[in-house]
């Protein structure tokens, strides 16, 4: 088999065409291809794109976007929209979707791949990975002992000019509507409130970890995935920074659920599916374990990167990805003077 790989920065196409079952099928596979919308990692989008490809035949077209992007341009172009499968890397993104009921239910079968805790209550889409919240912290300035309890503590005045966020990212967005559904809509914008006078804004995770490291920040709400990625390269972004798991059910111990589905508007739907099935199942969920990635495999009995600590010890809290609301966070945030 060979794979074609064409693309710009904005759509990139696989197909695979078939060496044995001759020219009439590769064609006719080429016809019921599927266009996803990645607001995953492009990295990843493309490691399951390729696979699944390689694997079924099926033709995979990822346009690249962010999660708000994607879900507001799905939202506009309702009936009409060309996608046929929505990736994102957070929950809030796949909600607003949801809301505007644009998806398609999630197969039963493939529900079935993932536990309950890692999708949706009313099965309308699905978790096709998930990451934690983490302190990331420069080891050589901060012991164990100095070290915040949970992430409500760095409202504290003790804490102003020594931490950092990614405020304009879906990830940070994520973590606060996860603290909005735990303590409320007081607490939260109280806390955003604090925040502003503490911290320090960055853009992107990698850069905030980025700074950590350099020295010019003692810590950053961020995503573990940004340090085991770095380590597993030549480390240099993160050589002096370590994680901090909140654990504890704090809010700062949030998993929060990368979402997978099929677009009701989809002329695909089947492909959809199995696309879908196969990223909750072996293939997709292999990929999270043995890739660079690095994010937590969340397929029923399906081992993650063994560099990542175990998922079942991060004592995270329960959060119900459908109640985790995009625009009551983004008008705190605004309020705030974060946005
Ligand atoms: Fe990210």
């Amino acid at each position: 088999m060979t794979i074609s790989f064409t693309g710009s920065a904005g759509a990139l196409a696989f197909a695979a065409l078939f060496a044995s079952t001759g020219a009439t099928a590769a064609l006719a596979q080429e016809d019921i291809g599927i266009v996803v919308y990645n607001a995953q990692h492009e990295s990843l989008g493309v490691a399951w794109a390729e696979a699944f490809t390689k694997e079924t035949g099926i033709k995979v077209t990822l346009r690249k976007g962010s999660d708000m992007e994607f879900a507001n341009q799905i939202v506009q172009e309702g009936a009409a929209s060309p996608a046929d499968v929505f990736l994102t890397e957070n929950s809030p993104a796949m909600s607003l979707v949801d809301g505007a009921g644009l998806f398609e239910p999630v197969a039963a079968d493939t529900l079935a791949q993932v536990p309950e805790n890692f999708r949706p209550s009313n099965g309308h889409w699905i978790g096709v990975a998930a990451r934690s919240t983490v302190f990331a912290y420069d080891k050589t300035k901060l012991t164990e002992d100095k070290l915040p309890k949970s992430m409500l503590d760095l409202a504290d005045p003790s804490w102003k000019g020594r931490w950092a966020a990614s405020p304009s990212g879906a990830d940070f967005q994520a973590i606060v509507s996860a603290l909005l559904s735990l303590k409320g809509e007081e607490a939260t914008a109280s806390w955003l409130t604090s925040m502003k006078e503490n911290f320090t804004a960055y853009k992107g995770n990698s850069t905030a970890m980025k700074a950590v490291n350099a020295g010019e920040i003692e810590g950053a709400v961020i995503y573990h995935y940004y340090y085991f990625g770095d380590q597993a390269k030549t480390g240099e972004n993160s050589k002096n920074v370590a994680l901090h798991f909140f654990k504890n059910e704090d809010p700062g111990a949030f998993v929060s659920i990368s979402g997978g589905g099929v677009l009701a508007s989809s002329q695909h739907k089947e492909n959809a599916q199995k696309f879908l099935a196969w990223l909750t199942g072996k293939g997709g969920q292999g990929i999270l374990r043995d890739g660079t990635s690095f994010e937590y495999a969340v397929g029923n009995g399906e081992a993650s990167n063994k560099a990542l600590p175990a998922l079942s010890d991060l004592q995270y809290p329960k959060v119900d990805p459908a109640t985790l609301n995009s625009a009551k966070v983004t008008d705190l945030m605004t309020a705030a003077g974060l946005l």
